[in-house]
């Protein structure tokens, strides 16, 4: 089982655009994927709950942040042991204690980042802090990969931001330009990568990165195989 946090402590930044887009890729890749929502807003399991009405690949969701009186907080988390990918869409600003256990449950981490000086200039300071909270919940293993999106050229805005991760040896793994094909896909309960290909060549070229350093993140021994959506991920 892989588990990809997608999170940034600024609102806004493309996490849930992200998250319910990971996750379609993964089950149209049929990996059998599960979708965890901490966020109060609930909207990837709206995102959800509009795909379950057309024919996609199902993803299985949970609720981790309406959770019932009654039941242990590790029982409603708990995940089927027969899921391979579970992709976790973080709130914007979190307490300490919701942070560490979404840290906790991660082997990679994604933060996405906007094209404006201040977004970026928060994102570093929470990159920073993620950086720490990675270390004392001592995920050695865990991997953390910065996506520029909603980028509208390439204006050189995110040079100080590489520079940043230079300095700390966070790989900058793709810019996703802002477009009308998210939207058009969040509507219908999709992800891009399951619109025509022909409609979306910008955004699957964008997003190929991010594919193949998931893949890459992966343990060496990970089979390649086919896949159903518009590019290839590794299995298991
Ligand atoms: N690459 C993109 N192109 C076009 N629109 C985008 C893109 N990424 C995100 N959006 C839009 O930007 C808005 C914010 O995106 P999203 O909801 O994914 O951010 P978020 O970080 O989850 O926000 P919140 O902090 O409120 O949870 C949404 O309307 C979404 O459709
Ligand atoms: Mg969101």
């Amino acid at each position: 089982m892989q588990t990809v946090l997608v999170i940034n402590s600024k609102g806004g930044s493309g996490k849930t655009t992200i998250a319910s887009n990971l996750a379609s890729l993964f089950a149209a890749s049929y990996l059998k994927t599960a979708l965890m929502d901490y966020d109060p807003q609930g909207s990837s399991l709206y995102w959800n709950s509009i795909r379950q009405q057309g024919n996609y690949p199902a993803i299985h969701v949970v609720d981790a942040s309406h959770l019932k009186v009654g039941l242990t907080r590790t029982f409603q988390l708990r995940i089927p042991d027969d899921i391979e990918r579970v992709v976790i869409d973080a709130p914007a600003g979190m307490c300490s204690k919701m942070l560490t256990e979404m840290v906790s449950r991660a082997d990679v981490i994604v933060v996405p980042v906007l094209p404006s000086p201040i977004d970026i200039h928060a994102s570093s300071e929470f990159i920073y802090e993620l950086k720490l909270i990675i270390n004392a919940c001592r995920r050695t293993n865990t991997v953390l990969g910065i996506v520029a999106n909603r980028a509208r050229s390439d204006s050189g805005l995110y040079e100080p931001l590489k520079c940043f991760l230079g300095e700390l040896d966070i790989p900058f793994i793709t810019t996703l330009t802002d477009t009308d094909s998210y939207i058009s896909a969040v509507e219908r309960g999709m992800g891009i990568h399951e619109l025509k290909p022909q409609t979306v060549k910008l955004e699957l070229s964008q997003w190929l990165p991010l594919v193949k350093w998931l893949a890459d993140t992966r343990s060496a021994t990970a089979a390649p195989l086919s896949t159903g959506a518009g590019m290839a991920i590794n299995h298991h």
